[in-house]
């Protein structure tokens, strides 16, 4: 399938005043336009033609040697570009601070959110020429800040972009996103741009990258009985199931969170003798799999919930001794 433009998500002049409807206009219809038409260009007739773009450029060693840098450029402008419409909203709607989990990630890797946002923005400034200032969640789950050139995308890998991770932010410091309002003062842009930041998207992508590292840990409880542990992404026990009398027991249970998961309205929300709040998972016929520990706040126990719901996805199942 050959890529194709998609529509922004919002009017042209959604973004105003932060960002102007004519750099908008000029740069969804022409500059990310022509990314398209030149990225299908290049990989006519090759063997990743038919393939999605972003596998395209996670494996940019087996386009052809000639094709491979205009592969590169383009279909890696196509990639960035579509990721930047999405993470932008109206001021309104985008702005603020991240919350939940999102937010606990940003203030463990930077200090804070504030801290995070300078950092963020060095990133921006000190990009000589074009490029990408990124937010990006690494192989352990953790957060960075990174920069590419030109139009490199951190899922090139680490020898052809300089960096690497899952990007779940990212801000066009190329001229053609801001020369018309802000002329040379790419600060003054990157500065405004907090404005129109779609948090709750990048909470989704955050989401995203650690679910797909979610597993299922299966192991012989103090009895001798199976059981087993949900694991989020950060390596965190979101659940600890009921003890199964067999191994393919502590399987069913794994299939039941795996359904029952998918669907929040089998939460129940509980409070200890102590005060503490924690939440069991009860399997379509109402029987409980697995509860969770006592958390500090509901507050704390609503990420709880939302991490199995994230991790019912997984599928990686591990055996320990
Ligand atoms: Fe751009």
């Amino acid at each position: 399938m050959p890529m194709t433009l998609p529509a922004l998500p919002y009017a042209q002049d959604a973004l105003e005043p932060h960002i102007d409807a004519t750099t908008m206009g000029i740069h969804h219809g022409k500059h990310h336009n022509a990314y398209v038409t030149n990225g299908n260009k290049a990989l006519e007739g090759t063997p990743m033609a038919d393939l999605d773009a972003v596998e395209i450029i996670k494996n940019l060693a087996n386009v052809p040697d000639d094709k491979r840098g205009p592969v590169r450029n383009n279909v890696g402008g196509h990639v960035n570009h579509s990721m930047f419409w999405e993470v932008m909203a109206p001021a309104g709607k985008g702005g603020g601070a991240p919350s939940g989990m999102l937010a606990d990630a940003i203030t463990k890797a930077f200090g804070s959110f504030d801290a995070f946002k300078e950092k963020f923005a060095a990133a921006g400034a000190g990009r000589f020429g074009s490029g990408w200032a990124w937010l990006v969640v690494n192989a352990d789950k953790s957060l960075s800040v990174v920069s590419t050139a030109n139009q490199d995308n951190p899922l090139m890998g680490k020898a052809i972009a300089g960096c690497e991770g899952q990007p779940i932010l990212g801000c066009d410091v190329w001229e053609h996103a801001y020369y018309l309002k802000y002329q040379n003062r790419r600060p003054d842009y990157m500065a405004a741009w907090w404005n129109v930041v779609n948090w709750s998207k990048v909470a989704q992508l955050y989401a995203g990258a650690l679910a797909a590292n979610a597993w299922y840990e299966v192991k012989k409880d103090a009895g001798g009985k199976w059981m087993f542990n949900l694991k989020a992404g950060n390596g965190e026990v979101v659940l600890t199931s009921e003890s199964y009398a067999s191994k393919d027991g502590a399987l069913g249970g794994i299939a039941s969170v795996r359904s029952n998961g998918l669907d929040g309205t089998r939460f129940e929300r509980r409070t200890s003798a102590k005060g503490e709040p924690y939440f069991v998972l009860l399997a379509s016929n109402k029987e409980p799999i697995g509860r969770s520990e006592m958390y500090s706040s509901p507050a704390a126990m609503e990420n709880g919930v939302q991490a199995v719901m994230r991790a019912c996805g997984a599928t990686h199942v591990e055996e320990v001794a």
